[in-house]
């Protein structure tokens, strides 16, 4: 496997560092070489070179398996551009159109949540990934005065809204799950989520042993909080799958937590905690890296290297458990210190992680 690793700003460089050693170590482990190979992309470098990405560098991205990202952001560029064309760019050309975020929570003692735990937090949320209001399709026009008008266009295609739905249904039925929850703002968003529901409508039939259900955003937002145990997969755009994932963050503990993966099915993918750089923790050892071993998990898992993606898994779970965590989790280990935590448990003993469920 030949990964591009992009550290990227803040905290993602310390989390990165992680998942890195976590790769190594699994690679070691289980005897299947991984080759990573590290690109500079990021605040330092635009600022040091002008330059966010080089001009072949989505190509170059193509040209690996998979592509780890840390975190990017940083208060210098104060428009963000480094990190909407590393990040965002490589969404759209590299058309990763599944924002793939599974939100499970690993100890009780983590749920933000009055009497609810580990059985009741457990789903999967299908992000639209390279449509929506995220397009930048807009303008603004006297900008600066009082008679500014801003339009920012919210866009959807029947092309992908029907992929992303499809794929969160496939989903379910190839992990024998048998509910599917598709949320948008049809009732408000007339025309746009017309489409949604169209489409929504037209899938489920096909899938006879899944419920498929509805609920607008607002009332979704409302339940994760209230009766998060009713959900197995969510499907929705762009904008509402950011906003719900980090409650899906909150729900397993903190942001800290939280993996995704930017796929497109086939593919050269993306993977990368949920999290962004959060300038304050960075270069201060403090950051949970979890967020950022469970990404490597799903990029493994991905791959195809499913029995290196179990054991992180479980050697995340019982150093969660054992509280081998950072201090938001409630241990008190450095980022460095719950890296090796996870990856002496995968050292120690991976094939008693792999008999678990
Ligand atoms: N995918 C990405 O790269 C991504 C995602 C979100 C935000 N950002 C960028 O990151 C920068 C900071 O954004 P923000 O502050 O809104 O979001 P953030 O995720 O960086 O931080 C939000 C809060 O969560 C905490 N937190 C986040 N990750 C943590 C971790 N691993 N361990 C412990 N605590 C953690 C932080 O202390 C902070 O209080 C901005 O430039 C933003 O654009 C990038």
């Amino acid at each position: 496997m030949k990964i591009a690793v992009i550290a990227g700003d803040g905290i993602g460089k310390d989390v990165t560092a992680e998942a890195v050693k976590i790769l190594n170590t699994v690679s070691s482990v289980f005897g299947r070489p991984i080759a990573l190979e590290h690109l500079p992309w990021s605040a330092d470098h635009f600022l040091k070179t002008g330059e966010t990405l080089p001009a072949n560098g989505y190509d170059l991205l193509r040209s690996f398996d998979a592509v780890f990202v840390g975190a990017l952001g940083d208060p210098r560029v104060t428009d963000n551009r480094h990190a909407r064309d590393i990040l965002l760019g490589t969404r759209f050309e590299l058309d990763l159109y599944v924002n793939y975020r599974p939100v499970k929570l690993l100890d009780d003692r983590l749920s933000p949540l009055k009497d609810r735990g580990r059985k009741d937090i457990n789903f999967v949320v299908f992000r639209e990934n390279t449509e929506g209001v995220y397009v930048s399709i807009g303008g603004r026009f006297k900008a600066g005065t009082e008679d500014e008008v801003a339009i920012q266009e919210e866009i959807n295609t029947y092309k992908g809204v029907h992929r992303i739905i499809k794929h969160a249904f496939d989903f379910a039925a190839a992990n024998g799950l048998t509910k599917v929850c598709m949320a948008d703002k049809s009732n408000a968003m007339q025309q746009g989520h017309a489409l949604w529901q169209r489409v929504f409508k037209a899938l489920a039939p096909q899938y006879p042993g899944i419920t498929a259900t509805h609920q607008y955003i607002d009332a979704l937002a409302m339940f994760l909080v209230k009766d998060p145990g009713q959900y197995q997969v969510i499907v929705t755009n762009n904008l509402f799958g950011d906003i719900v994932t980090d409650i899906g963050g909150a729900l397993q503990g903190g942001l800290g937590m939280a993996a995704s993966g930017n796929i497109h099915p086939g593919k050269t993918s993306l993977f990368e905690p949920v999290h962004g750089s959060a300038p304050p923790l960075a270069g201060k050892n403090v950051a949970n890296p979890i967020g950022a071993i469970l990404s490597t998990a799903l990029m493994l898992d991905t791959l195809g290297a499913r029995e290196e993606a179990k054991a992180i898994e479980a050697a995340v779970e019982a150093a969660v458990a054992q509280g081998h965590t950072t201090t938001d989790v409630g241990g008190s280990l450095g980022t460095k210190e719950a890296g090796d935590a996870v990856a002496n448990f995968i050292k120690k003993e991976p094939a008693t992680f792999l008999r678990k469920p």
